[in-house]
């Protein structure tokens, strides 16, 4: 039986962290051996914001590095970059014309930029959902493993595909959110505001670049409180977050130990951070070296865009051929 087409994809608008690797790579690497997996760096994506032009191969080249230090295999998935496959921006073209301005303006995350960024409120915001189903369409995905954040995208992209399929002839399955690890991982920012995201915070994120000391450091400045005044109390958010911290990259035992300290009210919150401090750089350290050394290594990663782009043409090309010959676009 051929394998199932999962697709995902990420932006290359900043250093990856902790929030992108438990809640999406973690994921893909689970995924790489029993799947048929594209993975790719949404570069065109990235260009809404219009990034300087000296630093977009950089980001990109990290991006390919960071996903491959944390256990992505490029023999086993294709892992490319969006703009090496011309057959996204036909499609993305083509699913534009079924692409009703009004539903795209009521899309939160655009509304969310034109409120943040009201001098850039460019049309390529505006059909960010448009090119994003391109994507994953492309390759007749069927599993498609993002955070709750991209949920509404994941809709748009079903509604585009329902429409070609009743307009021009059956083609495209209709894509689902996907979570290897059923629940959800949401982290958020250590000082309890928001998610931990590539530009909010600096101080409250932690990158898989970051050095030891400074892994320390943001740790140790995590937000807190005087602790819980009565046995078994729940928890707030902010130290919830602590403790699901604690529990990605810590042993068991040392998650028990702290847990029972917080039912009993006498946790120590500088112990619990000490802690979490040291398994954390256990954690990232070898994943940042390992990428560190592949940035370095820019015939490899050269290699590895190349490749994955060859897989993921191979497969785009077909779904085009097959799109035109739908839509009446073959006149030879
Ligand atoms: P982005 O950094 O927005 O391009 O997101 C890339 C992937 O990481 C998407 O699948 C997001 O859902 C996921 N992600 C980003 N930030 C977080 C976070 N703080 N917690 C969990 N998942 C996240
Ligand atoms: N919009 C996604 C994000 O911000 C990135 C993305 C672009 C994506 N195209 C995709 C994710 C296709 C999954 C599938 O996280």
């Amino acid at each position: 039986m051929s394998k199932e087409i999962v697709v995902s994809g990420i932006r290359s608008t900043g250093h990856l962290h902790l929030g992108n690797y438990f809640g999406a790579i973690q994921n893909y690497v689970l995924m790489q051996d029993t799947y048929d997996c594209y993975f790719f760096v949404a570069d065109y994506h990235s260009l809404t914001t219009h990034p300087d032009p000296k630093d977009l191969k950089a980001n990109v080249f990290r991006v390919v590095a960071e996903n491959v230090a944390s256990g992505l295999d490029p023999d086993k998935v294709a892992l490319y970059a969006q703009s090496d496959v011309p057959e996204i921006p036909e499609l993305y073209l083509m699913l534009n014309m079924l692409a009703y301005v009004g539903e795209l303006e009521k899309v939160p995350t655009f509304k969310e930029k034109v409120r943040s960024h009201p001098e850039n409120v460019n049309s390529g915001l505006l059909t960010y959902p448009v090119l994003m189903a391109a994507d994953i369409l492309i390759h007749k995905a069927v599993k498609v493993p993002v955070g709750k954040d991209q949920e509404q995208h994941l809709e748009m992209a079903r509604n585009f595909a329902h429409r070609f399929n009743t307009r021009y002839g059956q083609l495209f399955p209709e894509p689902q959110v996907f979570r290897f690890n059923k629940e959800a991982v949401k982290i958020m920012g250590l000082d309890g505001i928001g998610k931990m995201s590539k530009s909010e915070n600096v101080n409250a994120t932690i990158y898989l670049s970051d050095d030891d000391a400074t892994i320390r450091k943001k740790i140790m400045k995590a937000k807190t409180d005087q602790g819980p005044s009565e046995p078994n109390a729940e928890m707030p958010d902010f130290i919830q977050n602590l403790f699901l911290l604690l529990q990605l990259t810590a042993s068991a035992d040392t998650v028990t130990t702290f847990k029972d300290a917080y039912n009993n009210c006498n946790i120590r919150y500088g112990d619990l951070k000490k802690q979490l401090a040291e398994d954390m750089v256990t954690f990232v350290k070898p994943i940042r070296e390992h990428a560190t050394d592949l940035q370095r290594d820019e015939t490899r990663l050269r290699k590895i865009l190349k490749e994955g782009a060859e897989k993921a043409r191979e497969s785009s090309r077909k779904t085009i051929e097959e799109a035109r010959k739908l839509i009446g676009i073959n006149y030879y």
